[in-house]
């Protein structure tokens, strides 16, 4: 197990952004940049043993620079949609930055996606990881407090990716973190997810407007479209009639793993790729799991070694809170309190069959 680490370019206002090598033997590595607590790759064996680098991303810092769909990003603020860009907390208003129709959306125009974090490696008996710290200062893209984060990302000897995330406030405000990995068991090269086995431990999906906002309900998957309950191939039935997979040109919706938000770690999800034999096992602390199936993806984004990544080339499964929380106070709260400790926790585990 190591880590190793080089510089990944100059950011426009000079600062520089590093890369991180995280391996645990061969065929297992991650390459993380502290610009935006990026993903840049990760590589895991198929069934034969060799290995294939499984994340949608680019080659160099500015094409994680430019405008990009948070490709492998650390999301904050708020992961997902909040609606009209606003809320009320504590009898205050607050007005965020707009950047998705009416909506303020993955943490507004400078997210954490954007944002330089501190890094250090780390070392457990287990595992070799990388340590990264942000402070979003009070006023935020409108958000209130000051909010110290860190997210650890860890690759254990066992091939799981952990991700930790943890923050402090100074002020009462909202947190949802989440990581925006897009996922290809294939390779990130291979074309379209449509014939992955997905499974989605979730009873229950968040419906959602046009604008993608949450209805307020919760929605039994069964009977839907929407029902992984068993694994079931992902292009099966994406383009069937229905008014949520119309509104959301496809999956784009969060599965919800635990109405209450107890914070316990739950089975959360499980993605199959019969070619390579490719077995991703998704584990998560947080209420839901938004599952997104790459509907906005185009071709204009040209990632690593020049590779234009057309519509659903990628999945998400983006561990978080449901959308809209802090305006459905039926939703588990995002609300985070100074004197309290944010903490939550996602674990990517791979594997073959
Ligand atoms: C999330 C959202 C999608 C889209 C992508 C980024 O998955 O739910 O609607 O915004 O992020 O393109």
């Amino acid at each position: 197990m190591e880590i190793t680490k080089r510089s990944f370019g100059m950011l426009p206002d000079g600062s520089e952004a590093d890369l991180y090598t995280l391996s645990v033997g061969e065929v297992f590595k991650a390459e993380i940049t502290n610009f935006g607590g990026v993903i840049m790759s990760l590589w895991t064996p198929d069934r034969h043993g060799s290995a294939a680098d499984i994340v949608l991303g680019f080659d160099d810092l500015q094409g994680y620079v430019n405008k990009h769909p948070y490709f492998g990003s650390i999301v904050g603020r708020y992961g997902n949609r909040i609606a009209g860009g606003g809320f009320v907390l504590d009898g205050v208003r607050y007005t965020l930055a707009i950047n998705n129709g009416p909506n303020h959306l993955h943490g507004g125009l400078h997210g954490f996606d954007k944002a330089l974090w501190k890094a250090e490696p780390q070392q457990r008996d287990d595992a070799v990881g990388l340590r990264l710290c942000h402070v979003s200062q009070d006023g935020d893209e409108g958000y209130p407090g000051s909010l110290e984060c860190e997210v650890v990302y860890w690759l254990t000897k066992g091939h799981a990716l952990e991700i930790h995330y943890s923050a402090r406030t100074d002020a009462p405000t909202h947190v949802n973190l989440t990581n925006h990995s897009y996922f290809n068991l294939n390779g990130h090269d291979a074309g379209d997810i449509l014939g992955h086995e997905m499974t989605l431990f979730a009873e229950y999906f968040v419906p959602v407007s046009e604008v993608l906002i949450p209805t307020g309900q919760l929605q039994p998957v069964e009977n839907t479209p929407l029902d992984f309950r068993t694994p079931t191939v992902i292009g099966a039935r994406i383009n069937f009639e229905h008014e949520q997979l119309r509104y959301g040109l496809g999956y784009d919706h969060t599965f919800v793993i635990d109405a209450q938000g107890r914070g316990e770690l739950r089975q959360a999800a499980a993605a199959y790729a019969p070619e390579s034999g490719r077995v991703m096992e998704v584990e998560t602390m947080e209420p839901g799991v938004q599952f997104y199936t790459g509907n906005f993806l185009d071709g204009s984004n040209v990632g690593k070694g020049g590779v234009p990544y057309q519509r659903r080339n990628g999945f998400c499964l983006e561990t978080q809170h449901f959308p809209d929380s802090p305006n459905q106070p039926q939703f588990p709260s995002t609300v985070l309190r100074p004197g309290v400790l944010y903490q939550t926790a996602t674990i990517y585990h791979f594997s073959t069959r």
